[in-house]
């Protein structure tokens, strides 16, 4: 059933908002459930839809899952199948993270290749030659990866770019390789630590994850986790920045600020008064932003963690369509992630991409319209400019959104938003 968003600006947020389970961290520790035969608990699992399609895949190679709330239980002793098919693959790209684990446990993954998606090429080209320099024997027939190794071997891997998820693929296919390996230019993202200290509850022997370098002995088996997920930090930017548009002021919990200090910054920088703190039995972080009458423009470049994140960047462009001053947007990760500026001008954005940069030109305030959702972040972007735009607008298509936010508009409508979803 197709919905749409119908929302009307001008409502300033306020309010607290508890922060959902990390989708992309999730997703890798479910995939590397595969890597034991053991009963794994994981907690915190954000209830997205990204999440129902790596259940279904999984439940396809054999897993058996309980899901309860936001707790899962699986147990994957029994490898029915190893292969992960078109349909599914091509609803997410991160079923690529079977890849790792499928070869580690049963030796052997068909998996099709996930193709590009609306915000570039996608290539996995790193995955599969650091899979390759371990051993593996890789061929794309029919559009499918068919890989094999009768034993993953240690190696030295050099990443070329810190992928995320050719890291997580890497640190997962090594763990239960013969040997150590040793990544260099690994991604640093909190999800990457997050994917290896559930490793290391199961017995794993990791070392260096959140640096460029991560050292991995191989083990010879791996037990169950009872883990929890980190909390979402671009879900969390995503607030603080609805916030900051609408002229708000809310508080977010459950969240780590180092896990995104470059976004914090940026949003100081542009006005924002931030405060931290932590629950009165000391277990839970929060964060409380004050928004200025008018945020300023600021400069913003998209770099792998700890810099600033290429999927708060969509959101903070929103911001910067109304800021005072004019600014520059240059996306250096993804070669096509700018979908959600012709839908910004059609609201009265002032804006001009020049190659990999969006110039911005501050106006006063933007006005509803019609639009469509195209991507996730994209999405969120159009949700946080109606929020703040004077009169009212419409996003079709938000199963974009639904990928990646849980009950986004549920959550907004706690904190003052009048949003509603209604059938299309
Ligand atoms: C992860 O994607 C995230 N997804 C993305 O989040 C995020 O935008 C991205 O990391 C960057 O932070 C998950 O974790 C499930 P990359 P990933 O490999 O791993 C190029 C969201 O909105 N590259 O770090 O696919 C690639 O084309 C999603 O939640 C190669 O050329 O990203 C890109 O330009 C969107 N060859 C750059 O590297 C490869 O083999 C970074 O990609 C792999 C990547």
């Amino acid at each position: 059933m197709l919905e749409k968003l119908v929302i009307e600006g001008g409502q300033p947020l306020s309010g607290t908002v508890r922060i959902s389970g990390a989708k992309n961290s999730a997703l890798p520790i479910l995939a590397s459930t595969l890597l034991s035969d053991k009963t794994n608990v994981i907690h915190n699992v954000p209830k997205l839809q990204d999440v129902h399609t790596i259940v279904k895949l999984l439940q396809l190679l054999g897993a058996e899952i309980i899901w309860e709330e936001r707790t899962l239980t699986i147990n994957c002793a029994q490898i029915k199948s190893v292969e992960a098919p078109y349909d599914l693959v091509r609803k997410m790209r991160a079923s690529v993270l079977l890849l790792g684990p499928l070869l580690a446990r049963a030796q052997r993954a068909r998996i099709s290749l996930p193709g590009g998606c609306a915000i570039g090429a996608r290539p996995i080209n790193l995955h599969l030659q650091a899979l390759n320099r371990m051993g593996c024997d890789i061929k794309l027939v029919e559009g499918y990866v068919e890989a094999y190794s009768r034993k993953l071997v240690g190696n030295r891997i050099r990443l070329t770019i810190p992928t995320v998820t050719g890291t997580m693929n890497v640190v997962m296919a090594a763990s239960l390789a013969a040997g150590t390996t040793i990544i260099d230019n690994a991604a640093r993202e909190p999800e990457v630590v997050d994917l290896v200290n559930s490793l290391n509850q199961r017995g794993a022997k990791i070392h260096g994850a959140g640096s460029s370098q991560i050292t991995i002995e191989g083990v010879d088996r791996l037990g169950g986790m009872n883990y929890t997920i980190m909390p979402d930090r671009i879900e969390c930017g995503t607030y603080l920045t609805a916030a900051m548009l609408t002229g708000g002021s809310i508080r977010t919990e459950d969240i780590r600020s180092d896990s995104l200090q470059a976004v914090l910054d940026k949003l100081e920088a542009s006005g924002a008064v931030i405060t931290y703190g932590t629950s009165d039995d000391g277990q839970r972080p929060w964060l409380e932003i004050v928004a200025p009458n008018r945020p300023k423009a600021v400069d913003i470049v998209t770099q792998p963690f700890p810099g600033f994140p290429t999927d708060m960047q969509a959101q903070f462009l929103a911001l910067l369509t109304i800021a005072a001053g004019n600014s520059v947007v240059t996306e250096n990760i993804f070669e096509n992630r700018f979908m959600h500026v012709s839908e910004l001008q059609r609201m009265g954005a002032r804006l001009q991409i020049r190659d990999n940069a969006v110039l911005v030109e501050g106006v006063e305030g933007l006005s509803g319209a019609p639009m469509m959702a195209t991507d996730l972040r994209a999405s969120a972007s159009l949700v946080l400019a109606a929020l703040a735009a004077k009169g009212s607008s419409e996003i079709r298509r938000i199963y974009h959104l639904d990928r990646g936010y849980e009950r986004m508009d549920e959550k907004l409508r706690a904190l003052g938003a009048r949003i509603q979803r209604v059938r299309q």
